[in-house]
């Protein structure tokens, strides 16, 4: 039976607006504190971007696969003049957003190469880069990817799950990029010239990223009418939430400890940090 009605829909989407929040603020904090540490050196820079160019490059295949297997197997045929004969079946404004989502993705990649090329004077090879840090299925032979692995596996896991809520909360869903808590931090940056270019580069990532995963707000409320579905949602989430930080604090070189990425998980942190990220008319969802 259903739940909806009596306010059911608006106290689901603020209960998984809540869980988003609280890790957009833990990504947020693992960054802050990183950027503050006396320990920030050129290697853990390099390895931070370079980790965060393969996820941003990945997402561009992965975007640009989704496309042309929608578009269709007539994109391959050998003649140039081919689009009379088109027998796909796509909707025209799916195809723009997704145009335009995969473009910004790449912007991203490329912004963290910009920065990488700056920072150590030599070309970087993004094949190997995507081969090492994509978001699915990374290289588990590297050191320090332990957390990066088991979130490519939770990844997969919820990726398969069935139920039609399931999307809103995966990849392309409200955790998406963490819901912004690295790129906010990193867009606050100043005072030398590599915290310049960081918060050039992150500043244009978080305005692109508002809309991909916070904005997913605005959908939650239609898809829950069930308070199963909710306690099952707020299940993966947290799942995710926890082991997106794990993976985020070693991108890092770990400047927080496990304690208190539990401690943040059970919901010991401030949420201005959110309201300042998501903007007005999200953070209502969480006052
Ligand atoms: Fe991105
Ligand atoms: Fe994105």
């Amino acid at each position: 039976m259903s739940d909806a009605g009596n306010g059911f829909t608006e106290r689901a989407t603020r209960e998984l607006a809540r869980v988003a929040a609280v890790f957009a603020a833990g990504e947020a904090e693992i960054a802050d504190t990183y950027f503050n540490w006396d320990q920030r050196d050129r290697d853990k820079e390099v390895l931070w971007l370079t980790k965060q160019a393969g996820r941003e490059i990945e997402s561009t295949f992965t975007g640009l696969k989704e496309i042309v297997e929608k578009v269709g197997g007539d994109l391959t045929a050998s003649d140039q003049y081919w689009v009379d004969r088109w027998g796909g079946d796509v909707d025209r404004n799916w195809l723009e957003e997704n145009l335009w989502r995969t473009k910004q993705e790449l912007n991203h990649g490329n912004r963290c190469v910009n920065i990488i090329e700056w920072l150590t004077g030599e070309p970087v090879d993004i094949k190997e880069v995507v081969r090492r840090y994509n978001r699915w299925t990374p290289d588990p032979s590297l050191p320090d990817m332990k957390e990066w692995v088991r979130l490519a596996e939770v990844f997969k896991e919820q990726e398969a799950r069935q139920e039609p809520w399931a999307r809103l909360i995966n990849s392309q869903g409200l955790l998406e990029g963490g819901s912004c808590g690295l790129f906010y931090a990193a867009s606050q940056l100043s005072g030398s010239e590599l915290n310049d270019r960081l918060s050039e580069a992150f500043t244009v990532v978080l305005d692109d990223e508002r809309g991909h995963g916070p904005a997913n707000i605005y959908q939650i409320a239609d898809a829950f009418t069930q308070q199963e579905a909710v306690d099952g949602a707020r299940g993966l989430m947290v799942e995710r939430g926890i082991q997106r930080m794990r993976m985020r604090n070693e991108q890092f070189s770990f400047p927080i400890d496990e304690a208190r990425i539990q401690d943040i998980a059970a919901g010991n942190i401030s949420l201005d940090v959110t309201k300042a990220i998501w903007g007005e008319t999200l953070a209502k969802f969480i006052d």
